[in-house]
């Protein structure tokens, strides 16, 4: 039904990924698998939508305070996450590190600690230091089949009264951890017993493939002090569209942050294309996301085969929970982070994520962007192959 094969030309529109790959690579003509959007094709039934709502002719100041704009959102909640979200909770920001940024803003002073599990998103890390806040990190460690919190570590950050915020982002970029159950239940027991507010980013919400998403959401009954904030960008491929959400039952926050967009920054009201997209994605888009799983679910298995024949001895990947990243480990190889990102660079002509961008310290992994057609994806693992056999030869004549 959907044709998440078909490679489009995305060069020349802008786009980032292809476009603008030059500012941090230094050329264009890489393969790229860096940024987090995809190559594949949004849900047809927001374009549709977003078409017909040109037909007319004026596009004026619109407003998101109707139930075009909340109803499709607490349908997709009660529908994929079970969750009953009520409308009060519900407010509208012009993206996800724009809300991050100002509740941190708003609830910590310059030098407080803002706890992250890391390997973390690295503009978490970019906005946090910005911001004049320090990144504290509560790492995620590899415990035989996958990652884990160190609870107790957690817990002692936690207890630091300088640390007041825990951004929580689930599923987790770049690792791809899906959080469960019984480890939100702990974050919010920790984070209450301390008062420290959790910022949940579930911006990658739909991808979580191994087990069920549970949305931060369906702990505020608990505990009032969460806010999360996701939106369409990446689940229906529209970050070029910038818009968010969020969900809280701390009024306050919610309050202030509505009083910060239009006092501070004289932002109000929303973008009407997307309250079109998210009626049409959250009442019609289910399809769609499931079917934009399975490929992704192909192409990790793709890329778990592809390694496991040709690149055993280099590279170690375990496929993620979530996200349509994979975070893979070249430790095995005995390269540096140097020889193997500028090798992936002028042999393999291919663009990744670095991995010493998400973590504070010497890196052993890249990120890979597995949402691609399926021949893209096989040409970037041959390229990433091609640069470890000439690293291979160049070490065997020395
Ligand atoms: C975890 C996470 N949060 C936020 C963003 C960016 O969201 P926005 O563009 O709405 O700020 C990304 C994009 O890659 C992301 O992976």
């Amino acid at each position: 039904m959907y044709d998440f094969n078909q490679v489009i030309d995305r060069t020349n529109t802008n786009c980032v990924k292809y476009d603008a790959m030059d500012s941090i690579y230094g050329t264009n003509a890489l393969q790229p698998f860096w940024i987090a959007d995809m190559d594949l094709p949004t849900f047809p039934g927001i374009t549709e939508a977003i078409q017909k709502r040109l037909t007319h002719p004026i596009i004026g100041y619109s407003t998101y305070q109707t139930n075009d704009f909340f109803s499709p959102i607490k349908h997709w909640f009660q529908t994929r996450f079970d969750i009953n979200v009520l409308k009060q909770d519900i407010g509208y920001a012009p993206t996800v590190l724009f809300t991050i940024t100002e509740v941190i803003r708003m609830l910590t002073n310059e030098f407080d600690g803002i706890i992250v599990n890391t390997p973390s998103y690295n503009a978490f890390l970019t906005l946090i230091e910005g911001n004049k806040r320090m990144v504290v990190e509560s790492p995620l460690e590899w415990c035989e089949d996958r990652y884990e919190m160190n609870f107790t570590h957690f817990e002692y950050l936690c207890q630091m009264p300088q640390n007041k915020i825990f951004i929580l982002c689930n599923p987790q970029n770049p690792t791809g951890k899906v959080f469960t159950n019984k480890e939100l239940l702990k974050i919010v027991e920790i984070c209450e017993k301390n008062d420290v507010f959790i910022i949940a980013d579930e911006i990658h919400m739909d991808f979580a493939r191994k087990s069920k998403h549970i949305s931060m959401a369906k702990m505020m009954p608990t505990y009032d002090k969460i806010l999360v904030t996701t939106c369409l960008g990446k689940s229906f491929n529209i970050s070029g569209m910038q818009h968010s959400y969020f969900i809280t039952k701390d009024h306050f926050v919610k309050e202030r942050l509505n009083q910060q967009m239009m006092t501070v920054y004289g932002l109000f009201g929303a973008n009407p294309l997307i309250i079109q997209a998210v009626k049409a994605a959250y009442l019609e888009g289910h399809d769609y996301i499931d079917a934009l799983n399975a490929h992704i679910e192909n192409n990790m298995q793709i890329i778990d085969d592809y390694i496991h024949r040709h690149l055993n001895h280099t590279l170690e990947f375990h496929q993620p929970e979530g996200t349509f990243l994979a975070w893979i480990d070249f430790r095995k190889s005995g390269f540096s982070e140097i020889e193997v990102f500028e090798a992936l660079k002028s042999i393999g002509r291919i663009a990744i994520g670095e991995g010493s961008i998400y973590e504070m310290h010497e890196t052993t992994h890249f990120r890979l962007n597995a949402a691609v057609p399926e021949s893209v994806l096989l040409e970037g693992l041959d390229r990433i192959k091609l640069t470890f056999e000439t690293l291979y030869k160049k070490r065997n004549q020395h």
